[in-house]
């Protein structure tokens, strides 16, 4: 753009610091100069204009602005003068968006005409300069990149909150044993600690998948301009390298086309909205009387209108849905870049919303299951009767057996026949006698008893990630020091969320 906005020509003037009055551009039009004579239409106004979900990547916007006049002065295509006048303008303008101050019009389309317009309303000619060598698509596409990389590196912290707590909870639940579950139904003797580490695990590669991004996006797009770069002697790795990315984008029509960042971003996401939808799902289960495992604190639940018993685990229930919004999210920017053909199309406008909204949601979900678990009370009477009923001592029956020369799968069937018996019988397996035992295998002796407790047989599966004192507490020594390793301190962090 080269004309200036027709509000400056002419009109009575008004306070300099405020954006110009909206009757002065109001449709657009007035916006894009030579090319049109009529009013853009109302709806089609409204349908064009994106400032009000776009208006958040203002104060990357700025930054990107004052990146690229800082290397139009450097190379000699605006006057250091002019470029100076910019950039004291733009500074202005930024800081009055970090305090909300900024007055924002729909009228002018999106974040970045209502910043270009508002500083060459008060700066003058030298404004209408900055947007030279460059075109809003390299512009839009830097601006998201720096917002996605900030927001990447929030939601890669935030996991690491949540690991901390996890870490902070399986240390001082380690000796808490419970039933481990398939098919959901109890399976074998496990440490509380173990299943903590489990999602810590799950969460440790969400976090992988934030870092792989956010190297992957850190690139810079400033300078292809529309689509095809410009005749101006711009400097790309300046502008780069004033913008923390690595280096420029290679090729000037992938520039202004991808958006493949923002789609591995919400695949990220989406994979970690998933994770936590589980880890919502277990909490849930656990919290109702048929389980009895957790209480949640009232902090991090609610009451029924009609029910006045009702302590409802809500926030676990709510992590659980809002994985649906945001695999929503991340299928709205599937389908809206399937086919598009390069470079550029406006289509593309509509990437900012399914985009705010993954990382929004995730954000809040990470934050909420931070305090909910690190605040959470576990009942282990409760897991530890859970261990008595279910016969999950069977597996240490066959294994005992296998143990002591007798066939795996002759074996299997025996602790097989045993826990027929005591359906029957309605009795557990450390209840029959051993003579009962021997009925059905002659190589029992008295020790299968001890074999059948539950710290006994978890104590044994001392294997590589197996739930024995040792190999839980060494996991979490070792998660801790992975934390460590990057700065993260797991224990303040668990104590700022409350962890206990
Ligand atoms: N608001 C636009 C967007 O978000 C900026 C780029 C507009 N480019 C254009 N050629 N109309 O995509």
């Amino acid at each position: 753009m080269t004309d200036k906005p027709s509000h400056d020509q002419g009109k009575p003037s008004h306070d300099a610091s405020k954006p110009p009055p909206p009757s002065s551009s109001t449709a657009g039009h007035s916006t894009w100069g030579g090319r049109f004579d009529e009013q853009l239409d109302a709806v089609a106004a409204r349908v064009n204009a994106s400032v009000e979900v776009d208006k958040r990547l203002g104060e990357d916007d700025v930054r990107g602005s004052i990146a690229h006049v800082r290397m139009l002065a450097k190379t000699g295509i605006v006057s250091v003068d002019d470029a100076q006048k910019i950039e004291a303008g733009l500074r202005r303008i930024g800081d009055e968006i970090a305090a909300g101050e900024m007055e924002w019009r729909d009228a002018l389309e999106d974040v970045h005409m209502n910043i270009e317009t508002l500083l060459t309303h008060r700066i003058g000619e030298a404004g209408g300069r900055l947007h030279t060598a460059r075109s809003r698509n390299d512009q839009v596409s830097t601006d998201m990149r720096l917002w996605t990389r900030s927001a990447l590196d929030r939601v890669r912290a935030k996991t690491e909150a949540l690991m901390s707590v996890l870490l902070v909870r399986a240390e001082h639940t380690i000796d808490v044993v419970m039933p481990g579950y398939t098919h959901l139904q109890r399976a074998q003797p496990v440490r509380l600690a173990h299943h903590l580490l489990a999602w810590c695990e799950m969460l440790e590669r969400d976090r992988g998948r934030y870092v792989d991004a956010h190297v992957r996006l850190n690139e810079s797009p400033l300078g292809c301009a529309a689509l095809a770069g410009t005749t101006f002697p711009i400097d790309r790795e300046m502008t780069a390298s004033e913008l923390g990315f690595l280096r420029p984008m290679r090729n000037s029509l992938d520039a202004s086309a991808d958006r493949d960042f923002l789609l591995e971003a919400l695949s990220a996401l989406s994979i970690q909205a998933v994770h936590l939808s589980r880890i919502g799902e277990e909490l849930v289960l656990w919290s109702t009387q048929e389980f009895g495992f957790v209480e949640m604190t009232d902090q991090f639940t609610t009451g029924s209108s009609i029910m006045p018993q009702k302590k409802n685990p809500d926030m676990a229930e709510l992590v659980r849905g809002k994985a649906g919004r945001v695999i929503g999210d991340l299928v709205s920017l599937l389908v809206l870049m399937k086919g598009l053909p390069l470079a550029y199309n406006r289509d593309m406008q509509e990437d900012k919303r399914p985009a705010f909204d993954a990382f929004d949601t995730i954000e809040d979900c990470l934050d909420v299951l931070a305090g909910a678990i690190a605040t959470a009370r576990f009942h282990d009477e409760r897991m530890r009767r859970a261990l008595r009923e279910g016969f999950v001592e069977a597996t240490e029956i066959a294994d005992w057996l296998a143990a002591h020369g007798v066939p795996f799968r002759e074996a299997h069937h025996v602790a097989g026949r045993l826990v027929r018996r005591c359906v029957a019988a309605h009795k557990t397996l450390p209840e029959l006698t051993l003579a009962e035992l021997r009925e059905e295998h002659a190589a029992f002796d008295e020790s299968i008893f001890r074999a059948m407790e539950p710290e006994v047989a978890i104590e044994r599966r001392d294997v590589i990630g197996g739930p024995a004192k040792n190999r839980v507490l060494a996991s979490i020594t070792a998660l801790e020091g992975r934390l460590r390793a990057r700065g993260v301190d797991a224990r303040g962090l668990a104590a700022e969320r409350g962890a206990r």
